[in-house]
């Protein structure tokens, strides 16, 4: 068997995880989704962070996940590392804000601090403690912290397998996107409410497409995208772009999200009529790269 093949390619026997119970339960039940939480979301690698948040001496920013907060540094020797974002003395949160920069965090409730390696580096009025204040036994507890794909993923399971492990046959197939050479050029949060799975699910087909987001066809494909799910429970939806929608005529002239696409790329929207060229490359991800025929009307 090609491991590189999804599992989704390989006929039904292959693909053995489809979900039997599709229940309201899934979305609703606290009992779900504290199964959840202590089957996937507090063992599983979640990518945090791009690297360029974390780049110099001090550099931090805290990943909230579930009932966690997690506090990733640049330490001073350029490493990152990830913590549980809790002061050790009485618990408190020890840095509220997304993201910053400091020589060392320090505790609002009694002024305890901790250097960017998590170490206890001072507490006020050490001689009060009568039993002696263990500063070098004390610090902030470790979460796993690797790099992969341009990005620093955690783990709170101690015992996980390698992040490499864990990403497999995912890591060829994501790597050519390049995202450690992406810039953050904005940063948006929305919040829904409603379970995680309903988010998920609707993203993990395009068959709604086309009847909820007609305006869709004109820039992207959905009738030729492809859901694929591979060893490891990982899954990958790709939608050719830089395309009007196959399943409709094809408009004379570039639509007006393509002529954005062709400016941005140094290229004469005027110029293109009717079909363009197909992509004769093998790599779904790359149909916009230039240096190849691209796709651009069908
Ligand atoms: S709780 Fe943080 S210093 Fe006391
Ligand atoms: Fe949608």
């Amino acid at each position: 068997m090609n491991a590189k093949q999804p599992l989704s390619q390989q006929g039904r026997e292959a693909y053995s995880g489809r979900i039997k119970n599709f229940s309201k339960e899934r979305y609703i039940s606290g009992d779900w989704y504290e199964r959840e939480w202590r089957a996937m979301w507090s063992k599983s690698w979640i990518a945090a962070v791009h690297v360029s948040d974390v780049t110099d001496p001090g550099d931090y920013v805290v990943f909230d996940l579930g009932r966690e907060s997690i506090l990733l540094t640049c330490n001073g020797d350029g490493a990152v590392q990830a913590f549980y974002n809790v002061c050790q003395h009485r618990g408190v949160r020890l840095v509220d804000d997304h993201s910053g920069h400091t020589e060392n965090f320090r505790c609002p409730y009694h002024s305890w601090r901790y250097g960017t390696d998590g170490d206890l580096i001072y507490a006020p009025h050490q001689e009060g403690f009568q039993e002696g204040l263990p500063a070098e036994r004390i610090c902030l507890p470790k979460v796993r912290c690797e790099a992969a794909l341009g990005f620093y993923w955690i783990n709170l399971d101690p015992d996980a397998e390698p992040l490499d492990t864990f990403l497999k046959d995912m890591l060829p197939i994501m790597s050519h996107y390049e995202f450690e050479n992406l810039t953050l050029v904005q940063d948006q949060t929305v919040s829904i409410n409603c379970n995680w799975k309903a988010v998920l699910d609707n993203f993990s087909e395009l068959y709604h497409v086309h009847y909820l987001h007609p305006q869709h066809r004109r820039f992207v494909d959905c009738t030729e995208s492809l859901s694929e799910c591979y060893e490891g429970g990982h899954t990958r939806v790709w939608v050719p772009g830089a395309k009007t929608d196959s399943l409709f005529s094809t408009p004379d002239k570039p639509t007006d999200l393509l002529t954005m696409q062709l400016q941005s790329l140094g290229l004469d929207p005027a110029s293109i009529r009717g079909k363009g060229r197909r992509n004769t490359g093998g790599d779904p991800g790359c149909q916009t790269g230039l240096g190849r025929e691209r796709t651009l009307l069908r």
